[in-house]
């Protein structure tokens, strides 16, 4: 998906415009599936390359046309630990996506230097590489998705339910979910590997290669909230009632909308304009206002004293992505974060037996609301997993992508007959999350939820 996505920012299997000189001996360093070397391949009909990567999870050769295969070479090895298996000067065009948190901050020099060994004179690299970002939803959206629902529990739930400790304070936190980004963030600072190497990468890129353009890095905004899915039908036997709750609820939306909107003025505005402004339209039909999807053309920021720069396409911005690609781009955070489960389980263990050694509760665990009956045994495994549950349900509310397929003419799917309670208890929680909204705050919507930079260089003989 991020491949296809870059491919589509760029407009190019490259962001440097070669012209009609194309590199003819091409690297792809970290090269995964190696679907870039493929797409490349076939951009570049004239060209050979190779993939180099760690592990043997390319795509095999047999199961690509022959005329693009006969191109192309899957070369496996370490560039933490190895010299790069090539002869010096060899590569016309070094190409880089999505391997810097995995990449020390004591390795990047050495890195560097063996790609330019292998570059040949005025041969280019090119490094894509994101943040390690943790998207979260704010308190005000998520307090209501985890107030208790009023309904009994079925045995087997009953028997697996997990009684998630409760932090302090609702201030005492950022968001529900502090203690796995904290897990998350450890991840990177154990390793000694920067969580944000679009601040730290151009000084070490600057330090090997000439000519360094890069682009502003492109942070993509968080998606709007999703509106509020359509309120279900009352049951039959509330039909008589229906007109006084209707009354009731509708009223509250406007009112609340309103009062919101100009609380947080523009804070809201997609939130308020999807689905709580709109006086004539109840808030579940109403049309979110769509985003053009223009191409920005970026003067490339040159860092150094080059004369000459390397000639870019023009690159989307984030700010001007249509809604579906943000919402996109927050299910790939959200989906690189999840990936680290297991070496976040592994994480919080030392933590807790660190605690254990020291004789004294680790601060956010603590802070958290862990009692020290939560500490012991499997129960930390339990709460840790529907800790992971809940993010997941939580960013699964925020990626919700239900309202984009209704743009394209899909069909909600009809919903079962509620009873009254339930139908009760689902009003209830409609005006809690409408209420929920006065909690927010200025930053709550500002974080970006993806942020990419991108870095061209070439090897200059002095
Ligand atoms: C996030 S994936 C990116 C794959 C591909 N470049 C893309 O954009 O789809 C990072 C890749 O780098 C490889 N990698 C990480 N550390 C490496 C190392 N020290 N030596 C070789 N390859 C490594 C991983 O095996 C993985 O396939």
């Amino acid at each position: 998906m991020d491949h296809a996505f870059m491919r589509n920012l760029k407009s190019s299997v490259s962001c440097i415009d070669f012209k009609d000189e194309v590199p003819l001996r091409c690297l792809d360093l970290g090269t995964g599936l190696g679907d870039w070397v493929i797409d490349a391949a076939k951009q570049w009909p004239d060209s050979t390359f190779v993939g180099y990567d760690l592990v043997n999870i390319q795509i095999p050769l047999v199961a690509v046309e022959k005329s693009i295969a006969n191109r192309i070479q899957w070369v496996h090895g370490n560039f933490l630990r190895q010299k790069l298996p090539f002869e010096d000067d060899e590569f016309d065009y070094v190409h880089i996506h999505g391997i810097a948190l995995g990449v020390p901050e004591n390795k990047w020099h050495n890195l560097f230097e063996e790609i330019h060994r292998v570059l040949r004179p005025g041969g280019t690299v090119e490094c894509i590489e994101e943040d390690a970002t943790f998207p979260v939803l704010p308190r005000w959206f998520t307090a209501p998705l985890h107030a208790p629902r009023k309904r009994r529990l079925s045995v087997s739930e009953a028997q697996t339910e997990v009684i998630l400790p409760q932090p302090m304070s609702f201030d005492e936190l950022p968001h529900d979910h502090a203690l796995l980004e904290s897990l998350y963030n450890s991840l990177f600072h154990n390793r000694f590997v920067n969580p944000t190497p679009s601040s730290s990468l151009p000084s070490y890129f600057s330090a090997c290669f000439g000519h360094v353009t890069s682009p502003p890095v492109i942070k993509f905004p968080m998606p709007p909230l999703a509106p509020m899915l359509p309120e279900p039908s009352p049951p039959a036997s509330f039909e008589s009632q229906r007109s006084g709750v209707d009354a009731v609820t509708s009223t509250r939306y406007r009112s609340d909308s309103s009062a919101s909107s100009q609380a947080s003025s523009t804070l809201h505005s997609e939130y308020a304009s999807s689905s709580m402004t709109e006086d004539t339209l109840p808030p579940e039909v109403v049309t979110r206002p769509k985003r053009s999807n223009t191409q920005v053309k970026y003067e490339g920021t040159r860092i150094g004293s080059a004369k000459d720069t390397l000639s870019l396409f023009p690159l989307c911005n984030g700010d001007n992505m249509d809604d579906h690609t943000l919402f996109m781009q927050l299910k790939r955070s959200v989906a690189l974060v999840l990936s680290a489960k297991e070496a976040m389980w592994e994480e919080l263990k030392e933590r807790i037996e660190e605690r254990e050694r020291e004789n004294e509760r680790e601060e956010l665990i603590a802070l958290y609301g862990w009692e020290d009956s939560d500490l012991s045994g499997d129960a930390p495994r339990k709460i840790f997993d529907r800790l992971v549950e809940r993010y997941k349900e939580d960013m699964h509310m925020r990626v919700s992508l239900w309202h984009l397929l209704t743009d394209h003419g899909w069909e909600l799917p009809k919903r079962d007959a509620l009873t009254k309670a339930e139908y009760l208890e689902e009003q209830r929680f409609r005006r809690a999350i409408i209420e929920a909204q006065h909690h927010a705050k200025e930053d709550d919507m500002r974080r970006p939820c993806r942020s990419v930079r991108l870095l061209v260089g070439q090897k200059v003989i002095c």
